[in-house]
Order: structure tokens, then C-alpha cells, then sequence
């Protein structure tokens, strides 16, 4: 594999169901999304394209802020690469494009909910208390069926304040 053939680009509805299926490959990491959540936030998803297929995934929703001094925090989500492509390089890129896309929004911050901190270390984020993400934990976590609480869930929530600059995809 090497690194021009896979070509990173905005999501289109026809990726939806690839999409689908690649975050479904991690039932164990990642939280699965119905095809009908993708499709209606598939401006929200870049994915990575190898002879056609889709091999990464990553996409962001916006959390809002009460405080109206501050601006909303984007979280990034659904960070998905291929078993046999991974440990290439190919998540970091995946995460720096949707870092790159998202900034010009201006969030406050950048937010991720995982179960590979040292993957997101890497790309500069540190972990915070999940209590300073409530708003996170009402609308998503709370519905999950899996931990009996969002507190308590393995999860770690980690932030990183984005550095100013302008989106090339
Ligand atoms: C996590 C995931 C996206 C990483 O993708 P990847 O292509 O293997 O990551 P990269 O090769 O770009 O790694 C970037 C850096 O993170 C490190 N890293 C990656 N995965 C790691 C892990 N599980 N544990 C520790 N470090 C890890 C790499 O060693 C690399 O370090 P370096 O910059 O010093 O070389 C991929 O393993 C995956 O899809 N996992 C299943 C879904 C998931 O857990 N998603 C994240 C939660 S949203």
C-alpha cells in the first residue's frame, strides 16, 4: 500500500452504506451509526478510498455551548481504518483532515469519547473529566445499553484546543 494510492476526500451520499459497514467493524470501539444517521449527517463524514473501496472513515458532530461567550466544541467520531491498513499512518491523516475541515467552524475545542487514548495522544489530545462534557453524556451516552453509566464507561474523554487555520478539503 502505498500512501498516493489512497485518496482522502469529502463523503458522498453514495458512500453511505460502505460508511455503514466500516464503522460497523468495530463493534468493540466504535458506537454503530443506522444508515439513516449517516446519510442525514454525511456532510459531516471524509472518507478514505483505496481501488474503490472505503477504507477510513471519520466524521464530527457539533456540541453547543450554553455559554454564549464560548463557541461549541466539535467532536470528532467514528474514526474507522481497515484492519490490514492500520499502524500506516492512515488514522492520523484521517483525524488531521477532519481537524483541518472543522477549523474553520472556530470550536472552542475538540472533543473525542475513545477507547484508544494513545492513538489520540498522539495527535496532541489530552484527557479531561467527563463532567466537563455533560452535554455529550445526555444527548449520547445516555442512551447507551452497553455501561450502566456514562461515568463509569471505559471510555476516556479526551480534548485538544485546535490551533487557527483554514480548511483545504
Ligand atoms: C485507532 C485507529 C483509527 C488508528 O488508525 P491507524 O491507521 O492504525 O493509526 P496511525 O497509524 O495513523 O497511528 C498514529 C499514531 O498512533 C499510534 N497508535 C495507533 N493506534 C494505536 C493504539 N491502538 N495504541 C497505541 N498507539 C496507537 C501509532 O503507533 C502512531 O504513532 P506514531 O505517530 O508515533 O507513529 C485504528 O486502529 C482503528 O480503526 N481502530 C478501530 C476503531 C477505533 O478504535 N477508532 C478510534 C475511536 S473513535
Amino acid at each position: 500500500m502505498t500512501r498516493d494510492a489512497i485518496q482522502l476526500r469529502k463523503a458522498r451520499f453514495g458512500d453511505g452504506r460502505a460508511i455503514f459497514q466500516r464503522i460497523k467493524a468495530h463493534p468493540n470501539e466504535l458506537v454503530p451509526r443506522p444508515l439513516s444517521d449517516i446519510m442525514l449527517n454525511i456532510d459531516r463524514f471524509l472518507v478514505a478510498e483505496l481501488d474503490g473501496e472505503i477504507v477510513a472513515t471519520a466524521s464530527w458532530s457539533v456540541l453547543p455551548e450554553l455559554d454564549p461567550t464560548k463557541n461549541p466544541s466539535i467532536e470528532i467520531q467514528s474514526v474507522s481504518v481497515r484492519d490490514d491498513l492500520q499502524k500506516h499512518g492512515l488514522g492520523r491523516r484521517m483525524v488531521e483532515a477532519a481537524m483541518e475541515r472543522v477549523a474553520e467552524f472556530k470550536p472552542d475545542q475538540l472533543i473525542v469519547l475513545t477507547f484508544t487514548p494513545p492513538f489520540f495522544a498522539k495527535l496532541g489530545f489530552h484527557p479531561i473529566p467527563k463532567e466537563k462534557i455533560l452535554y455529550k453524556l445526555y444527548k449520547g451516552c445516555m442512551n447507551c445499553a452497553k455501561y450502566d453509566s456514562p461515568l463509569t464507561c471505559p471510555e476516556v474523554a479526551m480534548a485538544l484546543t485546535p490551533a487557527p487555520r483554514e480548511a483545504s478539503l
